[in-house]
């Protein structure tokens, strides 16, 4: 048998949880990409001056694995990002090995169809694929990032597969980031082992577009003493994203986030929805419109109206490599629960914090100076994910 790597104190893995997704791929090859020197990391928060010394995990000493359910292989997979222009063209061929080292990490998740494995057995199963990664691969620890598909509000008390993961993640003894509006750590019977695991975690649902400006717009009308009487939304999207949305179940996760924004930055729910059509042609660009009808001094009627086009999965992936570097940085410092700073990512953060994006960047500056205040503990390359207590784990199922 070859025999174990050491520990390295400067590599860290990220497990994603649908590995083989738009955002996953574009995340490791975006990843490989800006190590190599081959672009500027245009969108990541992380390398810009405010982390200066912040001590966070260099780009390069990330190490990708995950789960999906799928088994299409990533080179592959960024083939057709790149034929869809959502990466560059010739992005896949230059980061070939990266993609495949990556794919060689990734384990087929669960549950699958007609799986007859106990809620419990599939919580260890998927809590040693993580486990074996980091060992197999000398890490000093893994983050577990969630970008598999948004799944339907779960009805009843048996956890919905994002939460089988949330739990597995713990188990591992393994930070946690949620991207996406799935219940995730949120469920209810999580609610104990996440307080008691002693690991940072973060969520829920990436903020890339329609929200990030929503997050924005909200406070000027409201520090503006305007009042908004009406704010109505459509986003267009195809991708696997789109699919996924076009069942009315897994859109209402997604909108609820949307509309907290509104409700949060405003002080009140104005009239209006939000929308989601699944235009699959559209691929991975979304076309998202806000209209926002407010009135002025003396009751004069206004409308603001908006219109945003993005690439989802080169919006998110950036984020990506940020959150887990974060979350991996607040592992090694000893933050622990949910880390309300980043809620500058986020539709719905988790913990106490402010809606409006220029107050939650103000968070994420403080928190960029916490840790790099923040002396790395002794013994810190010890690595945490090996000391993953089962004990601790969903409590009624042990
Ligand atoms: N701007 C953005 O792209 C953005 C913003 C916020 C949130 N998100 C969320 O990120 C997630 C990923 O988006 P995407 O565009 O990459 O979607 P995608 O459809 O391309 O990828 C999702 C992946 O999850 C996998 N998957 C499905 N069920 C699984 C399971 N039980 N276990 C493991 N893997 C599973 C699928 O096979 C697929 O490979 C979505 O939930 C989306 O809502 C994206």
């Amino acid at each position: 048998m070859p025999a174990e790597p050491s520990v390295s104190p400067s590599r860290v893995g990220v497990w994603l949880i649908g590995a083989r997704g738009s955002v996953a791929t574009t995340a490791v090859a975006g990843c490989a990409a800006v190590t190599a020197g081959l672009h500027p990391p245009t969108g990541m928060v992380t390398e810009t001056g405010v982390f200066h010394e912040a001590g966070l995990p260099a780009l390069s000493s990330l190490v990708f694995g995950g789960h999906d359910v799928v088994d299409c292989p990533l080179p592959k997979r960024a083939e057709s990002l790149a034929a869809g222009g959502v990466l560059p063209h010739d992005l896949p061929s230059a980061v070939t090995a990266e993609l495949a080292a990556a794919d060689r990490e990734i384990r087929i998740g669960g549950p699958l169809r007609g799986d007859t494995r106990s809620e419990e057995e599939l919580v260890d199963d998927l809590a040693r694929d993580i486990r074996d990664f980091v060992r197999r691969s000398g890490l000093a620890r893994a983050v577990v990032v969630n970008v598999a598909s948004t799944e339907p509000v779960p009805e009843g008390d048996a956890l919905p597969a994002s939460s089988l993961y949330a739990a597995a993640a713990l188990r591992a003894g393994c930070p946690y980031v949620n991207f996406t509006p799935s219940m995730g750590l949120h469920h209810p019977r999580l609610a104990s082992a996440a307080a008691s695991s002693g690991l940072p975690y973060a969520g829920r649902d990436g903020k890339t577009g329609q929200t990030l400006l929503r997050s924005v717009l909200g406070p000027m009308f409201a520090q503006r003493a305007l009042a908004v009487r009406a704010w109505s939304g459509t986003n267009l999207l195809g991708g696997g994203d789109g699919a996924a949305l076009a069942d009315p179940a897994a859109a209402a996760a997604k909108n609820a986030g949307k509309e907290r924004v509104l409700a949060d930055t405003l002080g009140t729910v104005p009239e209006g929805e939000t929308h989601i059509d699944d235009v699959p042609s559209l691929g991975d660009w979304k076309t998202a419109w806000d209209h926002i009808a407010f009135d002025g001094f003396l009751g004069t009627r206004m409308v603001l109206q908006t219109t945003w086009q993005g690439c989802d999965s080169s919006l998110a992936a950036p984020l990506i490599l940020d959150l887990a570097r974060l979350v991996a940085r607040a592992h090694e410092v000893g933050l622990s629960g949910p880390v309300g700073e980043l809620g500058f990512y986020f539709k719905d953060p988790v913990g106490e914090g402010p809606a409006a994006l220029g107050e939650q960047y103000a968070d994420l500056v403080a928190l960029a100076g916490r840790l790099r205040q923040l002396a790395q503990p002794p013994g810190s390359v010890e690595p945490r994910a090996e000391r993953g207590d089962p004990e601790d784990l969903p409590g009624e199922d042990r």
